[in-house]
């Protein structure tokens, strides 16, 4: 299974983040040095994706423009010699090829998804969910990428969380295959504590087959009267079967504060330059 294209979608309005998000959209604010959504998009880079469709609104062209050429700016950057950050900046825009779809009534994930079909078409594609980071050496999509393509079947990103916490998650049952997969018996979106066994919640990383369309076409709404991406994907687990996979490395979900500040802390521990000041700061603030 070859996978070129990823969804990505960034319609939702990111009331978690407010006020920061009220005139900014949640995918731009900054973790470090660059937005949230570059992270998820350098995640899909490493996986093989050559083509991003973000899924969008009126409200949040600025995404787009982040991965194109901004010729004002290199200019100012090329006439003042500072040649790497104009490597920087170049560097973004030439990353990936960048398609927008408008989702112009938010009727939920699921209806996000099938805005992109006409974009998709008929090849197996990924679905990025932009509030979820996730990092450490073939960590993320990458993982996903390659059992799909070794089963020839779509997968699911999970992991474990606590039983309190599953009403938070589309949470999937199934039976274990190999260390880490499981074949999904069943899944349902945010189910109330206790009335599920399983703990092994979705995360946003999904690879898909174009078949998916068809299911997002006849689900009715379901949770919160949203069309769930999570019902459609319990429809064609039953018909074709599919796959979970339990996702490696560190994640980040940027719309919960505590995640997004340790995320930020994460990246400037990783950045050579910064790690010894930042750590001598913090440990003077946690004094
Ligand atoms: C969406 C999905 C849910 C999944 C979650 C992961 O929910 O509907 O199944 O567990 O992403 O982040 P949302 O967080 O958009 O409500």
């Amino acid at each position: 299974m070859n996978i070129r294209k990823v969804v990505i979608p960034v319609a939702g309005w990111g009331t978690r983040s407010l006020p920061a998000s009220k005139n900014i959209p949640k995918e731009m604010l900054p973790i470090y040095n660059k937005p949230v959504v570059q992270y998820v998009v350098e995640e899909a880079m490493r996986a093989g994706v050559e083509d991003v469709v973000f899924v969008t609104n009126r409200d949040k062209s600025v995404i787009e423009d982040h991965f194109d050429y901004n010729p004002q700016l290199e200019a100012v950057l090329e006439r003042a010699g500072k040649t790497e950050l104009l490597k920087v900046v170049r560097d973004v825009a030439e990353m990936v090829n960048i398609m927008a779809v408008r989702q112009k009534k938010q009727l939920g994930l699921g209806h996000a998804v099938l805005c992109a079909r006409e974009m998709v078409k008929t090849e197996p594609f990924a679905v990025m969910v932009g509030d979820d980071l996730m990092f450490g050496d073939d960590a993320g999509l990458t993982q996903l990428v390659r059992v799909a393509s070794e089963r020839d079947m779509p997968v699911i990103g999970v992991m474990e969380v606590p039983a309190d916490k599953v009403n938070r998650y589309g949470i999937v049952s199934g039976d274990e295959i190999a260390p880490g997969v499981w074949s999904i018996t069943d899944m349902v979106e945010k189910p109330a504590v206790g009335t599920v066994d399983s703990r092994l919640a979705i995360v946003g990383r999904y690879v898909l087959t174009p078949d998916i369309f068809d299911h997002l076409e006849r689900i009715r709404p379901g949770q919160g009267g949203e069309i769930q991406l999570t019902d459609a994907l319990a429809s064609l687990a039953r018909e074709r079967g599919m796959l979970a996979v339990k996702m490696g490395g560190v994640r980040f979900d940027a719309g919960d504060w505590v995640d997004y500040l340790c995320a930020n802390i994460y990246f400037g521990l990783m950045d050579n330059k910064l790690s010894e000041s930042l750590k001598a700061r913090l440990r003077e603030i946690l004094c």
